[in-house]
């Protein structure tokens, strides 16, 4: 590295607008990542970085097949972004991230950022009209693309299964209903943590087969069950006293909410618990950042709620002792008991 330049010593002031200013053209320059980041997973550049101690510049450019001055730069801004050490042209990623962009890990991030990288495109798109009109059609799911949307939900969810274990006690739970439980990322971990619990996860038939292969996969087959149906309308197991909605409710417009965690509350056993896993929303509903984003990805048909209306949905349901633990900056798990 070059000797640094000598640095004056004279103060720069900011007023409000220069400090608006800066604050705008940070938040204008935010598009840049998720294209650097889903670019280098595609190529697999990120997977090569996860996977070797260190990586330079010219040996991941020759490797891929890339160009060689692309390459550095988009390594440099890794960096800068803190995914990666690295200065000048040699770079070695931070141990959190390796297991998210390790192309052989059951936890390969890839899939989900693939999700994000659709969805800003479409926001890109869709967000002007429905901001004038509301209008923002569901996009239609056909088994194919349910599958990729199931498989990145995994890669999104995973990072929280630890820490929702944490907050549980699930030590005298029997039977787990994991509603719109995807390929059972949480009931299998919660499967896992606590070996005499059973789970059955319920989703829509597209889904159902691949969650039971994901069952096998983690030998679990004698303790849980994919179940095809609508979680509206199902008949629920009569001695189910854990139910689980992990991102599932703010698909859902509040009196729909209310209905099914009514549903849900009414098939518990007694003593049971309700858990709800979503994205955090504070009373203002102006904070943190990521609810009030993902409120907007629900447009018209769902929401992102906050613990004070979960609770008020829980109680109306007869249900008692609601409480809220943090998972993170942006998910909360609320529990609700069954008298
Ligand atoms: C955002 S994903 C959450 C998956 C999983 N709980 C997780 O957190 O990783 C929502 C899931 O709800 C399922 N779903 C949507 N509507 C449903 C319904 N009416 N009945 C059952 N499942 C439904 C979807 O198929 C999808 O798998």
């Amino acid at each position: 590295m070059k000797d640094p330049v000598p640095r004056t010593d004279t103060p720069i002031e900011t007023d409000e607008m220069e400090a608006a200013y800066d604050r705008i053209q940070e938040l204008e320059w935010s598009f840049a990542q998720l294209p650097i980041l889903h670019a280098a997973a595609e190529c697999g550049l990120l997977g090569l970085v996860a996977t070797e101690d260190t990586v330079t510049a010219a040996q991941a450019s020759e490797q891929l097949d890339l160009h060689p001055v692309a390459t550095v730069k988009v390594l440099r801004a890794l960096a800068a972004m803190g995914i990666l050490h690295g200065e000048e042209d040699s770079f070695e990623m931070r141990a959190g991230f390796r297991p998210l962009f390790d192309p052989g890990s059951v936890i390969h991030h890839a899939n989900g950022q693939r999700h994000l990288f659709h969805l800003s495109q479409m926001w890109a798109t869709e967000l002007p009209g429905f901001l004038k009109t509301g209008a923002w059609a569901k996009t239609p799911r056909d088994p194919e693309s349910m599958a990729r949307f199931v498989g990145s939900m995994r890669a999104l969810s995973y990072g929280m299964v630890g820490r929702l274990h944490q907050a549980l006690d699930l030590s005298e739970s029997k039977h787990l209903v994991d509603f719109g439980g995807g390929l059972g990322t949480y009931s299998i971990e919660l499967c896992l943590r606590n070996p005499t619990l059973r789970a059955t996860v319920l989703d829509v038939e597209s889904v159902a087969p691949l969650t039971t292969q994901e069952i096998e996969h983690h030998f679990l087959s004698d303790r849980m069950d994919a179940r095809a149906g609508d979680y509206f309308e199902t008949d629920l197991p009569n001695d189910m006293d854990v139910a689980l909605f992990a991102n599932v409710l703010h698909q859902e417009k509040g009196e729909d909410v209310a209905r099914l965690m009514a549903r849900a509350a009414a098939a518990l056993r007694s003593g049971g618990q309700l858990v709800v896993v979503d994205f955090t929303l504070e009373e203002s509903r102006t904070e943190p950042l990521m609810g009030a984003l993902f409120a907007i990805n629900m447009r018209l048909f769902g929401d992102t709620y906050t613990a004070g209306d979960l609770r008020d949905w829980a109680t109306a349901a007869g249900l008692i002792d609601v409480t809220r633990t943090d998972l993170g900056p942006n998910k909360f798990v609320i529990v609700a008991r069954k008298p």
